[in-house]
């Protein structure tokens, strides 16, 4: 079984589920339940994922020296995440709120404190990499060091850049560059996807090229192939809250590629273990076991 390095941000996510957007105006609503607060973050998100789907992970991160950093401590031991990577560099934890409404769409609000302007101790990753045949480096700024040391390794580097938009942006192209597997969203493309996955892999090399597609599936791109086609999204349950939709995706893909070198396959997989995955409120929850993705019937392709 192949060992994933995971670099990635944690936050304290709120929750809130409200009635429609824009919000109307009212001094004081009480939604029973319908607000949660929970450990979240890209990389914590890709890395519980992981973990529930069986793949091992060292997993870094940067919390702060707060009540929040334990919690995500804590959270990570109950989650039976080792937390011998999680470093508390800062002095507070970043934090989120989700709003989402009644159909699962969802507008999020972070507050990353300091966090881009901190660093990740180089020493760790060292030792981390040192143990990893797999690098998922989430594009937060303190990952990007790291690009470089992943790929003197030899080892697959898979990152996510987003909401993207040019090819020359100045923050991401570091990582478009180094990325052996590169998802991003189909959101704010300036081009339709299949034109905007072949710009990507002409300029950087990119084996494969993943664009998530929300409620129309995803689009794969495997240059040694020369495919480039959409595949349709899938219905299970009943969707809740989309916010980490796209992480879902990206982490089981991770997984059940790093695990049979199939793209294909492990994109079908990935869109099944988002679907379920939007059923639930909060970006880290919802995900299936290995064995539970299999058992799962599909209600319908979207
Ligand atoms: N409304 C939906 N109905 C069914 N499946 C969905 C829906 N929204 C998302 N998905 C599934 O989740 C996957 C990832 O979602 P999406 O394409 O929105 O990710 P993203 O835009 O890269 O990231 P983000 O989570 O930030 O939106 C999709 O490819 C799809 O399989
Ligand atoms: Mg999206």
């Amino acid at each position: 079984m192949k060992k994933f390095l995971v670099c990635g941000h944690t936050n304290i996510e709120t929750t809130l589920a409200i009635d429609a957007f824009p919000i109307e105006y009212s001094p004081m609503r009480y939604p029973f339940f319908g607000i949660q607060t929970a450990v979240a973050g890209v990389g914590y998100n890709i890395t519980k994922a992981l973990a529930t789907l069986g793949t091992p992970v060292n997993f870094l991160t940067l919390v702060g020296e707060d009540f929040f950093g334990e919690q995500v401590r804590q959270q990570a031991k109950t989650n039976g995440l080792a937390d011998d990577f999680i470093v508390a560099g800062m002095p507070q934890t970043a934090q989120s709120v989700i709003l989402y409404d009644k159909q699962g769409k969802r507008q999020g609000h972070t507050d990353l404190k300091d966090v881009q302007e901190r660093p990740y101790p180089p020493e760790l990753f060292q030792q981390a990499l040192q143990e990893s045949d797999w690098a998922i480096l989430a594009n937060i700024n303190w990952t990007r060091p790291f690009l470089a040391k992943a790929q003197n390794a030899g080892i697959p580097i898979a990152t996510d850049v987003h909401t993207i938009t040019a090819l020359d942006d100045d923050y991401n192209r570091d990582y478009m560059a180094a990325a052996t597997i590169l998802f991003m969203s189909d959101e704010r493309l300036p081009l339709p996807p299949e034109q905007w996955a072949k710009k990507v892999q002409n300029e950087f090399g990119t084996e494969i090229v993943v664009i998530g597609l929300g409620a129309k599936g995803a689009l794969l791109a495997v240059k040694s192939d020369n495919f480039c086609e959409r595949l349709p999204a899938v219905q299970t349950r009943p969707i809740v809250n989309t916010i980490g939709a796209g992480d879902s995706l990206f982490a089981s893909f991770n997984h059940f590629y790093g695990k049979t070198g199939d793209p294909y396959a492990a994109l079908q997989k990935a869109i099944l273990f988002a679907s379920y995955k939007i059923g639930s409120d909060g970006a880290a929850a919802g995900f299936l076991t290995e064995a539970a993705l299999e058992s799962i019937e599909v209600k319908s392709a979207k």
